[in-house]
């Protein structure tokens, strides 16, 4: 990165369509940056779409096969190829978040948070993709969705709107639907996948974490209430009431409070 800034490299890793080389050319620059601490942000112009490998196709979310865990291998896979996914989306958003707002004035700890998101983003892909070539399957081998990405779109002139979003109502998510999953990844005995859960849930409640800062930090500087602002961008950028039951315990974990989230579940 010794010509670069961290933004123009954000860009190279956003426009790479392998999900491979993605993933590890993000792990090295995250490196890089981690070790130099003295390179710019600089100004880039992320692209509007990240690249992306042929395969997986996307497909409307309906048109997704489901994922259900069985006896066989073939749930366990398509469990874990929508996992994968969902990181490689993940990976793209901590590279695009860092490219796109670089004429805000953030601090530079603002660049070694999410810096350190997309790192661990790509350690998700990663360990996933591996573990669906252990179990005879790899990622690109099903089709996907591409909801995650039309989420960030909506966001993508706005930074708060952005961090209300993605790892405020997103990551969240994540976190209230994955205790379940490695739950059931152990019923079926299938311990080194639920191991890799288990390590996405930890540091994605520090993504969760990291986003709630963000945001009422952005709050504080734009003399914003926090928690009426979220509620009224959540309710202009996302479709739909949240879907409860929450896992108020991770989310607690993460800084995230439930008088944030728990007024717009939509009445019985
Ligand atoms: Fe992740
Ligand atoms: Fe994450």
């Amino acid at each position: 990165m010794s010509h670069a800034n961290l933004s123009a490299e954000a860009v190279r890793i956003l426009e790479t369509a392998s999900a491979e080389k993605k993933a590890k050319l993000g792990r090295t620059v995250a490196t890089q940056w981690r070790e130099s601490p003295w390179h710019s942000v600089g100004h880039a112009i992320p692209p509007q779409r990240p690249a992306r490998p042929d395969s997986p196709v996307l497909r409307p979310p309906r048109d997704v096969p489901r994922r259900k865990i069985g006896p066989g291998s073939e749930g366990r896979a398509a469990l874990l190829h929508a996992l994968a996914h969902i990181e490689l989306n993940a990976v793209d958003l901590a590279w695009d978040i860092i490219a796109r707002f670089t004429d805000q004035e953030l601090p530079h700890t603002f660049y070694d948070d999410w810096v350190r998101i997309a790192d661990e983003e790509a350690k998700h892909f990663l360990l996933l993709a591996a573990r669906l070539e252990e179990l005879g399957s790899y990622y690109g081998a099903l089709p996907a969705h591409d909801g995650l990405w039309q989420a960030s779109e909506a966001t993508s002139g706005d930074l708060l709107a952005r961090l209300a979003i993605v790892p405020m109502v997103l990551e969240a998510r994540g976190l209230d639907v994955t205790p379940e999953m490695i739950r059931k990844l152990k019923a079926a005995e299938d311990e080194a996948s639920a191991a890799i859960l288990e390590t996405i849930y930890e540091e994605e409640i520090g993504h969760v974490a990291v986003g709630r800062k963000w945001f009422e930090w952005l709050c504080e500087r734009q003399r914003l209430q926090p928690v009426d602002t979220w509620q009224a961008l959540v309710n202009r950028y996302f479709r739909g009431p949240l879907k409860p039951p929450f896992n108020n315990e991770g989310r607690e974990m993460a800084g995230f409070p439930a008088c944030y989230y728990e007024p717009l579940v939509s009445p019985a």
